[in-house]
């Protein structure tokens, strides 16, 4: 069989050209949607009266055989294949005889190819979201796990204050609760049927399409068929969110990396998620944190490209848009190995409490010691320049702060008193620090039942009342 579009042409393409325009080699893992789209299309021509029952029912059994070879890997490709829909509508016909020529009526692939990588989208989103709830389990599990650990606290990378370890946890959790909606509503908006816009302008046919986007899950029909067939916006959307993952994993992943070197001495990897150097045998390299730190580049370039590729172009369909695939369907991949690799390096590295509580140096009390003449009625202000005098003057006698006579304290104010040594604890810093969403255990115990709770009641699929769909006609 030649190829989809012959009957204008005379003579064959470039082999070369052929090669550039085909795209056979990445669309094919549309190749089950395409089916399951082919099925539903196939029943919407036998309502709109274009084929017979019977007609529809061999066409649904051949589409049926074709998943099957599909799913078992008996699908043959041929060279004359141009792209998914091309091959699985030759195969159709090879089954079916004359009767499979008829499914493509009233169909153009421009808003077939939309259809399919909806569809293809929507699958996505569900299978990235069980791993975002993976990792996030896991967070829940350290933060409940490590409760009690100190450490200290870095911005501008300089120790600030002491915080519960388990607080930094969660502080990886909420991100990836952002994450987790903002798929949910890419996929909301995903979930729009373009099928039956035709190549441009729509069918002549009467397709039902309210019919078409039930049989396909969709809550809804695109109500242009010029935006129906370019549209790529969920696929952008959908590669934001994915770089905005890779930017969550790559900051926690920084900074489990410092943690572990030497100097830091924090957390030890478990040896199945390290590797080794082939010329320093002492060597331990977190290379998955680093490969995740890295990866989250390439998911950003992902994004950019695909948006370049979108901004210059005309209306409706244009080939530049069968760019879009690789991008979603690699940065898929990415996102299906970075987020069970961190899932499992999260929850198999061991603390070292230890190391984290003998990094807290007193000055990190220094708010805490400004707190305490607030109470005495100092104003805050003025607190921080008498505090900082005392912190300038245990750097000039090169001794802690702590350990700073309450006589050199009382030669900067009079209103540092004998009580003042009990400033200096670090749990006692931590627990007055109960405000909601604040490090003290008290609140990180709260904060913990919020994260169960998000866990529990985040659905996917409800995130957006039907009612409230953004757009498009209603297939409900
Ligand atoms: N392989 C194409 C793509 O991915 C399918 C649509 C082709 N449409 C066309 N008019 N040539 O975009």
């Amino acid at each position: 069989m030649g190829k989809l579009w012959g009957g204008r042409f005379e003579g064959g393409l470039d082999p070369i050209a052929w090669e550039y325009n085909a795209s056979l080699s990445f669309d094919w893992r549309l190749a089950e949607v395409d089916v399951r789209g082919s099925i539903a299309w196939a029943k919407a021509l036998m309502k709109a009266g274009v084929i017979t029952l019977d007609e529809q029912h061999q066409i649904v059994k051949g589409l049926t055989d074709v998943l099957t070879e599909i799913r078992t890997g008996k699908f043959e490709h041929l060279p004359s294949d141009e792209d998914v829909h091309t091959a699985v509508e030759r195969r159709l016909t090879e089954l079916t005889g004359p009767v499979g020529g008829k499914l493509h009526t009233g169909r153009s692939r421009n808003d077939q190819v939309a259809t399919d990588f909806a569809l293809w989208l929507v699958d996505a989103i569900d299978r990235v979201d069980a791993f975002l709830k993976l990792v996030q389990k896991t967070l829940v599990a350290r933060a409940e796990e490590d409760m009690g650990v100190l450490l200290p606290g870095y911005t501008h990378f300089q120790q600030s204050q002491p915080i519960l370890l388990s607080h930094w946890w969660l502080s990886h959790f909420w991100p990836l609760a952002r994450d987790r909606q903002r798929l949910a509503q890419i996929r909301e908006r995903a979930a729009v049927l373009p099928l039956g816009s035709g190549a441009i302008a729509g069918t002549p046919f009467p397709i039902d399409r309210k019919f078409l986007a039930n049989q396909l899950g969709f809550k809804a029909y695109t109500p242009n068929s010029i935006d129906g067939v370019s549209n790529r916006d969920s696929a952008a959307e959908y590669l934001f969110a994915a770089a905005m993952i890779g930017i969550h994993l790559s900051r926690l992943s920084e900074m489990l990396i410092l943690y572990t070197s030497a100097e830091f001495g924090f957390i030890d990897l478990s040896d199945a998620y390290s590797t080794g150097s082939s010329l320093m045998p002492q060597k331990k390299n977190p290379d998955t944190l680093e490969l995740t730190r890295g990866k989250a580049g390439t998911l950003i370039g992902r994004l950019t490209g695909v948006m370049t590729m979108l901004k210059g172009l005309p209306s409706a369909y244009d080939k530049d848009l069968q760019e879009d695939k690789v991008p979603v369907f690699e940065t898929t991949d990415t996102l299906c190995l970075m987020l069970p690799v961190v899932a499992g390096v999260v929850s198999t590295l061991k603390i070292r409490a230890d190391r984290m509580e003998k990094a807290l140096n007193p000055a990190m009390l220094s708010t805490d010691l400004a707190d305490y003449l607030v109470k005495k009625g100092v104003p805050f202000r003025e607190a921080h320049t008498l505090v900082g005098k005392a912190v300038r003057r245990a750097l000039d006698l090169e001794t802690p702060l702590n350990r700073l006579p309450v006589s050199e304290l009382q030669s900067i104010s009079a209103f540092f008193g004998d009580d003042v040594n009990t400033v200096f604890d670090f749990e006692a810093s931590v627990a007055r620090r109960d405000v909601p969403g604040g490090t003290a255990p008290a609140a990180v115990t709260i904060q913990l039942q919020q994260a169960r709770e998000f866990l529990k009641s985040h659905k996917i699929r409800s995130s957006v009342p039907h009612s409230e769909t953004p757009h498009g006609g209603d297939g409900s």
